[in-house]
């Protein structure tokens, strides 16, 4: 297996995507979610959606039941989907913001906007020992608002930083820098993620204290050409250089 500091949880939602363009039973998302696990990824992410788009209600029973690492339950703030995660169980849940006409999460979740909605699902989904983060842009305030609401992690928004162009990505650059440093003095872990691929992921190295990244679509898309275990190996190998953020 492939030897890093930086962990790895791979999004299979587009897995699910793939069976839902047919409503086929394949490709399994199980499979899918084990052949990751093979292959040396840390955790395994999905994002059950209100709308129901890729991942359905049975994957994340299936997925929780079969894996042996952690699963990471995607959600938004939403009370059926919190409902599901106590039954469920996930190691560790993100709260995210969801919008139906969205093609992907698009931007963080404003925690600073809504504590009051926030405050009693992030005390139960504690009180049921799963570990709560906040998918959120590296923003200050946001920071801060997930620490006083108690949430123990974070999962910094890469989004931005990967859409800009290479050379217009350093302001992002230093906004995920200072987020995570900020985040790190508050005692919360820092977790990353969005958009990255195998050709802008070095540039976030720069980034300190990162735990955990959590990647999708560009690993499945790499899937389809090479298979999921190269394709999972090649992120992990790529990922092996981060030095948490230290030159
Ligand atoms: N992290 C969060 C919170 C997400 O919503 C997503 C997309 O579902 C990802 C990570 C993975 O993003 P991508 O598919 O662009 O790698």
């Amino acid at each position: 297996m492939t030897e890093t500091t930086l962990k790895l949880g791979v999004n299979v939602d587009h897995v699910a995507t793939l069976r839902q363009a047919r409503g086929t039973d394949y490709p399994s998302v199980v499979e899918a979610a084990l052949a990751c696990e093979a292959a040396g990824a840390h955790g395994i992410t999905i994002h059950l959606r209100e709308d129901r788009r890729h991942i359905q209600d049975a994957d994340v029973y299936a997925v929780r039941e079969q894996i042996g690492t952690r699963l990471n339950l995607e959600m938004a703030n939403h009370p059926e989907i919190v409902e599901i995660a106590l039954d469920v169980s996930p190691a560790e849940v993100c709260l995210v913001p969801e919008k139906r006409e969205e093609l992907t999460t698009e931007g963080g979740l404003d925690v600073a906007g809504n504590m009051n909605a926030l405050r009693d699902p992030v005390r139960r989904m504690k009180d049921a020992s799963i570990v709560v983060s906040m998918f959120i842009d590296p923003d200050p305030q946001q920071i801060q608002a997930s620490a006083t609401l108690g949430a123990p992690c974070i999962e910094l928004h890469t989004g931005t930083y990967c859409d800009l162009p290479p050379n217009e990505r350093g302001p992002e650059l230093e906004r995920l820098v200072k987020g995570a440093r900020q985040a790190h003095e508050l005692g919360l872990q820092v977790n990353a993620g969005h958009g990255l691929n195998l050709a802008n992921l070095p540039g976030i190295f720069d980034v300190p204290y990162m735990d955990t990244l959590n990647i999708g679509h560009s690993i499945v898309a790499h899937a389809v050409m090479v298979g999921m275990p190269v394709a999972v190996r090649a992120i992990l190998d790529a990922m092996t250089p981060y030095t948490g953020g230290k030159p």
